[in-house]
């Protein structure tokens, strides 16, 4: 799924609240990388085995999406200059980066996926 695919929940909660953003199915049914949109804010969620992580999805550096960058294990690439994340922590692990990315909460209920936003503010 591209960002351009991105689901979009208008019914989305108030801060600290779980926001459903699709099945498993729906949002990673073309890959292990997927864009949405959580109250306006562009979040990617990538799958890496059983695990969900979700982090800002445009790049600290610049504006390109990492839900279209290239996933090698926890490390999401930056699809324009290859810089790239950790998606456990969300830290910058090579130039260009210059700052870490945001990490929000994940999980999944009966195949539903909710993200929670941990930083409110983009
Ligand atoms: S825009 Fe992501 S590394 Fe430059």
């Amino acid at each position: 799924m591209t960002a351009s695919q991105a689901l979009i929940f208008p019914e989305a909660a108030i801060a600290g609240q779980w926001i459903a953003v699709g099945t498993m199915a729906e949002l990673f049914d073309q890959g292990d990388c997927a864009g949405v949109q959580v109250r306006g804010r562009k979040v990617g969620l990538f799958k890496v085995d059983d695990e969900l992580f979700a982090v800002d999805d445009i790049c600290t550096h610049g504006n390109a999406l990492l839900s279209e960058g290239d996933l090698d294990g926890y490390e999401i690439e930056c699809p324009l200059h290859a810089g790239a994340f950790d998606l456990r922590s969300g830290k910058a692990l090579c130039s260009p980066l210059l700052k870490n990315t945001q990490c929000h909460l994940v999980k999944i209920e009966d195949e539903c996926v909710f993200v929670q936003l941990v930083s409110p503010e983009a």
